[in-house]
């Protein structure tokens, strides 16, 4: 006979394991997701791949009230650092000053700097939170320009300058390994919403493992090639449908997601007339718009947190593109450390 405790016992078991996926599921921010399953999968052992905390960032101090109770310490630590969340494009733009005189350097203002612990990370601060993580990038060529800064940041500068001809050749995938961390990084060619959508759905729905990190971004080819923002607006939407297929049902922790937002257009300097004609601001705007209104971001339930392109790219200027879409580093080295600050918030939370 099956005693009544060992019912309990399972009945309970279900109830620790599914309620708080239930509540967590659909009704609560994308961080208190990421902090619920995070927390069960922790208990699981199921493997986290990225980092709980790094000890040799100024993130300590907020990570040091942390509780090790996870569910009971979620009102205080991790509140203040989600509310961190959306400051985390707030930064200034000045001229670097350097011997050529061009160039332009970002920084977030030192008060925001410190009441959330953002800051630049060190090449070995950021391979220790990306340690045995496996990041992908998918899109156009503003994603290849942010796997650039990526690689920048985790190899030493000779390996990321014997990289890039790889990485830029025309239209095709690309991966590199930081064996020493078991990191990988991977950058597929997706220039149509339509790749992002097949790439979630069919490549990774089906493949054993997901990538920790998931950063997904186009639309300068619809605009181009299409220019109908409505019909990129319902693109948009499958993109969503199929990433949200991705992270549900929870056997394994979910990517944490991120899109690449549309550049400035500085429409007098792009490089054909075709882009002239069919890249200004007011199809900008209306793309920009469709961003914002197809359930794709986390403020509106989404499953991406935006990396707000349009708004660094502006911060930097004119001065920082030649070709009127394609920006120079700094822009993406800020994305990426924007980046990067988002998932050592997420992976406070998840411990
Ligand atoms: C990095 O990850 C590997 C497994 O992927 C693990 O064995 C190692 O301890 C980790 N290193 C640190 C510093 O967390
Ligand atoms: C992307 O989608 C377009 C349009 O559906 C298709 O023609 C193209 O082959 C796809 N490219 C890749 C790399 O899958
Ligand atoms: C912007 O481009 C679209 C598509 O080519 C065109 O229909 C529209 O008239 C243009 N608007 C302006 C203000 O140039």
């Amino acid at each position: 006979m099956v005693s009544a405790a060992a019912q309990a016992g399972v009945v309970a078991a279900c109830v620790v394991l599914f309620v708080p996926m239930g509540l967590a599921g659909w009704h609560l921010s994308r961080n208190k997701v990421l902090f619920f399953s995070g927390a069960l999968f922790v208990s699981l052992a199921v493997g986290v791949h990225l980092s709980p905390y790094l000890p040799s960032l100024p993130h300590l101090l907020l990570a040091a009230s942390f509780h090790p109770h996870p569910i009971s310490s979620s009102s205080s630590s991790s509140a203040a650092s989600s509310s961190c969340v959306p400051l985390l494009h707030r930064v200034s733009w000045a001229d670097a000053g350097g011997e050529s005189g061009v160039g332009r350097a970002w920084a977030w203002p030192p008060s925001l700097a410190s009441t959330c612990g953002l800051a630049r990370l060190s090449r070995d601060d950021a391979s220790l939170l990306l340690n045995g993580s496996w990041v992908m990038v998918a899109g156009d060529s503003q994603a290849r320009l942010l796997v650039l800064a990526l690689l920048r940041l985790l190899l030493d500068p000779a390996a990321a300058a014997a990289a890039e001809p790889e990485l830029f050749r025309r239209h095709s995938d690309y991966r590199a390994t930081v064996p020493a961390r078991g990191i990988s990084v991977d950058f597929v060619w997706a220039p149509f919403e339509s790749n992002l959508t097949r790439l979630l759905h069919e490549d990774l729905r089906l493949a054993p493992r997901t990538p920790d990190v998931l950063v997904l971004g186009s639309g300068l080819w619809h605009m181009l090639h299409v220019t109908d923002a409505a019909r990129y607006g319902d693109a948009l939407a499958s993109v969503v449908d199929a990433a949200k297929s991705l992270r549900s049902p929870l056997p394994v922790p979910p990517p944490h997601m991120f899109w690449l937002g549309l550049p400035l257009l500085v429409n007098h300097m792009l490089n054909t007339d075709a882009k002239k004609v069919h890249m200004n601001d007011t199809m900008l705007q209306a793309y920009d718009l469709e961003v914002e209104q197809r359930g794709l971001l986390q403020r509106d339930g989404g499953p991406f947190l935006l990396l707000d392109v349009g708004k660094l790219s502006r911060g930097c200027g004119q001065q920082c593109t030649a070709d009127g879409m394609h920006y120079d580093g700094d822009v993406y080295d800020a994305v990426l450390h924007i980046m990067l600050n988002a998932l050592v918030i997420e992976s406070q939370q998840r411990i």
